[in-house]
Formats: structure tokens, sequence, C-alpha cells
């Protein structure tokens, strides 16, 4: 793992966003994994200016980490939703190369139809990953197991506690969401996680220092992959 450390929220997506401008440049047609939540929203202005300055993403496909069942699209808490507000409108993506599991279709059909996908391109050539405060990555929730494939997941009461703040009141935040598993995620030839805030300290000391890997921690199992990225907020996650 590279570890790179940045001295606040705006230099974090800064890097960022440099790492998947370059992916583009050396590939027109990238396809590029996608995470929703705060983390990546200044990633998601950074690549929106860079689209102003000229840079193309006519070629490029995305495929996001997850989505709440039973949400449709224009539900405005739905991931579907909130790609095209933060990012896709706002750039020259063809709506065709955009994938996102459907909250409200046949969820079982969906975790399938979405994983053969996934592994038919052979993986996404550059996953970029928040970190949840319990340490999930995409909605891959502490467990003595984890699940390898895209799957239908039930949150844990921490991830609804930490989502309920875009929703009106917690009992509106859905408890199950389709994910792409850690097998799926390890078909990234490269992988980004962007990690801002103080709750995210104690899964971050875990990663960085423990020397372990746990499903009790997913985030630690990224030490196994071949190309990841950490890079760090230092202004709210003080942990080297
Ligand atoms: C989102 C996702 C989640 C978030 C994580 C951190 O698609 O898969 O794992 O990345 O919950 O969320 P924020 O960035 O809101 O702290």
């Amino acid at each position: 793992m590279k570890i790179i450390y940045t001295k606040n929220y705006d230099e974090m997506s800064k890097k960022a966003c440099e790492l998947v401008v370059k992916q583009i440049n050396e590939k027109k047609n990238s396809i590029l994994g996608l995470a929703t939540g705060s983390t990546p929203l200044g990633l998601y202005e950074k690549l929106i200016k860079e689209y102003k300055n000229g840079l193309d993403f006519s070629e490029i496909s995305t495929y996001n980490l997850d989505e709440y069942i039973g949400l449709s699209e224009d539900n405005d808490q739905s991931y579907n939703y909130f790609m095209n507000e933060n990012l896709f409108k706002h750039i020259n993506v063809n709506k065709e190369n955009i994938n996102i599991p459907s909250g409200i279709n046949n969820p079982e059909k969906e975790i399938d139809d979405y994983e053969n996908k996934i592994r038919d391109i052979g993986g996404v050539d550059l996953q970029i990953l928040g970190l949840g405060s319990n340490g999930h990555i995409a909605f891959n929730e502490p467990s003595e197991e984890l699940n390898a494939k895209t799957s239908i997941v039930e949150l844990t009461e921490s991830t609804i506690k930490a989502n309920s703040r875009f929703f009106e009141k917690e009992s509106d935040v859905p408890t199950k969401a389709i994910s792409m598993g850690i097998g799926t995620i390890f078909t990234a030839k490269k992988i980004i996680i962007l990690i801002s805030g103080k709750n995210k300290e104690q899964a971050t000391d875990y990663l960085l220092n423990s020397n372990k890997i746990s499903t009790n921690w997913p985030v630690s199992l990224l030490q196994l992959h071949q190309d990841t990225t950490v890079i760090i907020d230092e202004s709210s996650v003080g942990v080297k």
C-alpha cells in the first residue's frame, strides 16, 4: 500500500483528482469505479472543473460500489440520484456507460447481473473508495465472514446512524443495500481509498498500524491488494 498524507480535505481531493486525471489521460476509455458519501465530493467537484477545462469523459465507463434497496433512481437519497447530481450531469459521460446497481429491480437477479458485468470487463481500471467509521468498504460491514461477490447486505446500526444525516429521520434509512463484495472490489487494477473525518481514526489506525488482516475491519483487507493508494486528510485523521 502506498500512503499519501495531505494537509487537509482540499489537498486530499486535489491529489485524488490528479491520479484520476492521469488515469484518463493514459487511457481515454478508462473504467472508473466510483463511491458515494461525503468523502469523494471534493474529488467530484475537481473533476467537474477538469471537464470545464477540457478533460474528455466521453469514452469512460463507470461502475458504482453500491445502492440502497428500495430506492428508485429519482429518489433523492438513492446513490443513482447522488451520482447524477454530484458528477454525471456536469460532465460529458455517456449515459450508456454509467453502471449503478438498481435498488428496485429484482435484487437477487440484480446482484448476479452486476457481478457478471464487472467480471466480464475484467474489473475496473481505477476504483475510488471511502471508509466507513466501522471500517467498512462499500457496504461490506464488519463481520466474521465477508461477501466475495456482489451481494444483498444488511446495514449495521452504526452505518444506518452515520447515513441518517442525509435523511429526514433515522427510520427512513433503508436497512438493506446491494454492494460489490470484497472479491469484486479486488478485481480493480488500482484502488484509491480516501480517508477524511475524525470518526475514521480507529479504522485508519487498524489499517496502518495493526499489521493484521481482519474481517472485523474490512478495510484491512486492502493490504492484500497489489496496487492500493491510501490518501489521508491529516487535518481530520491524526493517525500516522
Ligand atoms: C459509498 C460507500 C461507503 C462510503 C463510506 C464513507 O458508496 O460505499 O462505503 O464510502 O460509508 O462514507 P462518507 O464518505 O460519507 O464518510
